[in-house]
C-alpha cells in the first residue's frame, strides 16, 4: 500500500518570519495526524527557519528546485549538498512554472532528478499537459514523454524515492480542478509509462495530484485508488487550510 502524501508549494511566498509563524501554527494543527507523509516546500531563504520549528515534528521538508552540479559558477543556483545541511527530505523539480518562465528543459530536469537521487533526496517530478495539449488529445502523449525524459538514464532502484505529481497546466491556480475521474486516468497512464521502464515500480511510485486542491475537494481525488495525495499551491500558505487538505487524506476520514 502507498502511504498517501501531501506536499505544500509555497512558491515565491512568505518571509522566513513569515515563513515561521505558518510552521509553528501547522505543527500545533496536524499533532495527530497519522498515515500521511506530509511535507512544506517554502522558498529556499526560510528552509533554515523552518527546520529550526519543524526538526522534531512528522513534517519533512522538501525545496522548490536545486542545480545538477556540485558546486561551481553558478549565480543564484542551489546545490543537494546546501539543501540537505538544511534538512530537506524532498525537492519539487520540473514545476511547470519552472519549465514555462525560466525555460527549463526536459534534459535539465533529468539532471536534476539524477543529481538529486545520488545524494539522497527525494524528487517530486512535476508532469502535465497545457489546456491546449488537453483539447487537441495530446495529455498522455504529453505526460508519458514528460515521465521518460525526467527518468531516463535512472537506475529503477532508487525510483521508489521518486514522486511524480500530474499537475495539468491549467488547473493551478485557476481554482478549476481536473475532475479526480479524469486526473486518475492521466496517472493511469502514468503507471503505464512507469511500468515499461521499470517493471514492478509503477506500484510503488507515489503519484499525486496538483492543481487548485483545496480542504473541500481533496476527498474526491483521494477516492480515486490510483491518486497517492497532492501537491498543493494556494491552500498550503495558510495554516488551516494546509491542514484541512491533510486531516482529508487520514483513511478513516476517507471512509466517511
Ligand atoms: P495550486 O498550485 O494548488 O495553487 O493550483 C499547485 C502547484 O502549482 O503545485
Amino acid at each position: 500500500m502507498r502511504k498517501p502524501f501531501i506536499a505544500g508549494n509555497w512558491k515565491m511566498n512568505k518571509t522566513p518570519a513569515e515563513a515561521r509563524e505558518m510552521v509553528e501554527n501547522l505543527k500545533e494543527l496536524v499533532t495527530d495526524v497519522e498515515g500521511v507523509d506530509m511535507a512544506v516546500c517554502p522558498p529556499a531563504v526560510d528552509l533554515d527557519a523552518v527546520q529550526e520549528v519543524l526538526a522534531d515534528s512528522e513534517i519533512s521538508r522538501g525545496a522548490q528546485n536545486m542545480h545538477w552540479e556540485s558546486s561551481g559558477a553558478f549565480t543564484g543556483e542551489i546545490s543537494a549538498a546546501m539543501l540537505q545541511e538544511l534538512g530537506v527530505e524532498y525537492v519539487i523539480l520540473g514545476h511547470s512554472e519552472r519549465r514555462e518562465i525560466f525555460k527549463e528543459t526536459d534534459q535539465e530536469v533529468n539532471r536534476k532528478v539524477q543529481k538529486a537521487l545520488k545524494e539522497n533526496l527525494k524528487p517530486i517530478i512535476c508532469v502535465g499537459e497545457t489546456l491546449e495539449e488537453r483539447e487537441n488529445g495530446k495529455t498522455r502523449e504529453k505526460v508519458s514523454f514528460q515521465v521518460k525524459a525526467a527518468l531516463a538514464g535512472v537506475d529503477s532502484s532508487p525510483l521508489t524515492d521518486v514522486t511524480i505529481a500530474y499537475e495539468p497546466l491549467w488547473a493551478i491556480g485557476t481554482g478549476e480542478s481536473a475532475s479526480a475521474g479524469d486526473a486518475a486516468e492521466t496517472i493511469a497512464a502514468i503507471r503505464e509509462v512507469i511500468a515499461e521502464i521499470a517493471p514492478g515500480k509503477e506500484e510503488e511510485i507515489r503519484v499525486q495530484y496538483g492543481g487548485s486542491v483545496k480542504p473541500h475537494n481533496i476527498a474526491e481525488f483521494m477516492a480515486e485508488d490510483q491518486i497517492d495525495g497532492a501537491l498543493v499551491g494556494g491552500a498550503s500558505l495558510e495554516a488551516e487550510s494546509f491542514a484541512g487538505v491533510i486531516k482529508k487524506c487520514q483513511k478513516e476520514e476517507q471512509n466517511h
